[in-house]
């Protein structure tokens, strides 16, 4: 079986708390940080960019796990790259040349990542499946935390699995968006490796969240 693996979103997060906030998923076992971009354009809100990627990187040892729901995020990728990110994945809605925008990820030598929007197809991801190291499913319209998991989103990580299962491949399947404690079991259920959570971690006890989280994903290893 994969390593299940938790990625903490910080938009959730207090921001004038950030780096103690942080600090508290590490230590109760959270392996990645999820970094939400947003530019106002591919998504209504604003959220931040590569200066606080740069600042938590030194406060953390996680994977920092980049999540860019920006127009033509390719445009960006080295700066990403060179301001921490472990992992960069971009909106295949996003890119004029998804399988170009995988290779610059690439070129500059972090991970790459490629997501669908909930109206978007599983299938569209077909051309890609040998070209990205991790999928990003997401289970909520991107752009905002703390709204509600979208229950369609379980047949297309289910799908995308047998498609990889298909193609020999066994890469890692990201969730994000309304994951919680009490239904988590259901995303790995379906096929998913890396769970994104803001709200279900950073609201209210954040190492008591943590370590709820790591227990149910322990059990799936
Ligand atoms: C939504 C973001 C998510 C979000 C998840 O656009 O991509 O990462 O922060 O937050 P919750 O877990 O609160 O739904
Ligand atoms: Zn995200």
């Amino acid at each position: 079986m994969m390593k299940k693996i938790l990625s903490p979103s910080i938009l959730a997060a207090d921001f004038k708390e950030l780096g103690r906030q942080i600090q508290i998923t590490e230590e109760a076992g959270a392996q990645y940080l999820h970094f939400d971009v947003m530019d106002g354009r591919f998504v209504p809100s604003i959220s931040f960019g590569m200066p606080v990627l740069a600042s938590i990187r030194g406060a953390s040892r996680q994977i920092m796990d980049v999540h860019l729901m920006i127009e033509e995020p390719a445009r960006y990728v080295r700066e990403f790259a060179s301001s921490g990110a472990d992992i960069i994945t971009v909106h295949l809605e996003a890119c004029t040349d998804p399988g170009d925008t995988l290779d610059q990820i690439h070129a500059c030598g972090v991970k790459a990542g490629l997501t669908i929007k909930p109206g978007t197809p599983v299938e569209d991801l077909a051309p890609y499946l040998d070209k990205a190291d991790m999928f990003l499913i997401m289970s909520v319209e991107p752009g905002f935390g703390g709204q509600a998991f979208i229950p369609e989103s379980l047949e297309k990580i289910r799908k995308l699995r047998e498609m990889l299962d298909a193609a020999g491949l066994d890469t890692d399947i990201e969730v994000d968006g309304g994951i919680y404690q009490s239904n988590v079991a259901e995303v790995l259920d379906a096929g998913a490796s890396v769970i994104v959570s803001g709200s279900g971690v950073f609201k209210g006890d954040i190492r008591k969240n943590t370590e709820e989280f790591m227990e149910i994903l322990k059990k799936y290893e």
